[in-house]
């Protein structure tokens, strides 16, 4: 299965610490947010990654990451998306990367505490359809909301006034190859997007959307100054209790 972390965006949410970087450059706790989803998926076992990036500071990513070997990474690519057109557009970048194999798809901002590495082998094993991670939320107006009926999703509505529940879909996404077909039948959303929860709901159509709950902790780091000041204090906080925990790792360069 390969890996493609979603890195671009604005980060309006975050301004002005975005003014002049990319929000997944910015620090939670002791590195750059971007270490985190890509410490997600070596944990789940991944090591074939794209990273699909943006903006002003794209060449700032390949400074920080060069080839990945620090990761233990068997191949790092990076990809540049020329307009904010959103998170569906953004994939569809990694269309020739993903080469008709399965892939996990993350949003560089979200900080996950659950282990991948099960989900990743279950769909591998499967083969094919989609798969949603959902969180129960406080505020659940701010994400992707999971309708359900008899355990099973029916339907995810982008940001509602009235969330039907309190399940946020987090962004960590599993999908066969037939993504891209999905995303090339897309229109753009009210907000001028390609919307990936319009992706999820096509998969749910065709009755191929599955869902697990996360255990741990999730952070969506990019969503506001409050979530980002939120997901530095608890990344500090499990580390400093368990230095030996995965999101324990430093990059060694010659300052070190
Ligand atoms: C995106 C998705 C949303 C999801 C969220 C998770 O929202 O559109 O469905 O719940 O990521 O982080 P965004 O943060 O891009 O507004």
């Amino acid at each position: 299965m390969k890996g493609v972390i979603l890195a671009g965006g604005l980060g309006t949410r975050l301004y002005p610490l975005t003014k002049i970087t990319n929000k997944h450059l910015l620090p939670v706790y002791d590195k750059p947010m971007i270490y985190y989803p890509l410490l997600t998926l070596v944990k789940a076992g991944i090591k074939d990654i794209m990273i699909i990036t943006g903006g002003n500071n794209a060449g700032d990513f390949l400074r920080l990451l060069g080839n990945g070997n620090a990761f233990g990474l068997k191949n790092l690519q990076y990809s540049y998306q020329e307009r904010e057109l959103g998170i569906a557009h953004a994939l569809k970048l990694a269309e020739h990367f993903v080469e008709g194999d399965l892939c996990m798809v993350l949003l560089g901002d979200n900080i996950v505490e659950d282990d991948l590495a099960p989900a990743v082998k279950e769909f591998e094993k499967k083969g094919e359809g989609a798969k949603v991670f959902l969180k129960e939320v406080e505020n659940p107006c701010d994400y992707g909301v999971a309708v359900m009926e008899d355990n099973k999703i029916i339907k995810i509505i982008e940001k509602p006034e009235s969330p039907p529940t309190n399940y946020a879909i987090t962004g960590i996404y599993m999908y066969d190859s037939r993504v891209f077909q999905f995303i090339d039948s897309l229109k753009p959303s009210s907000r001028g997007e390609y919307e990936i929860t319009d992706v999820n709901n096509l998969y749910i159509e065709r009755g191929e959307l599955e869902y697990e709950v996360l255990d741990g902790w999730w952070g969506d780091a990019g969503a506001s100054i409050d979530a980002l000041l939120e997901s530095n204090i608890y990344v500090a906080k499990k580390i400093k209790r368990n230095p030996e925990h995965w999101w324990n790792f430093r990059q060694k360069n010659n300052g070190d």
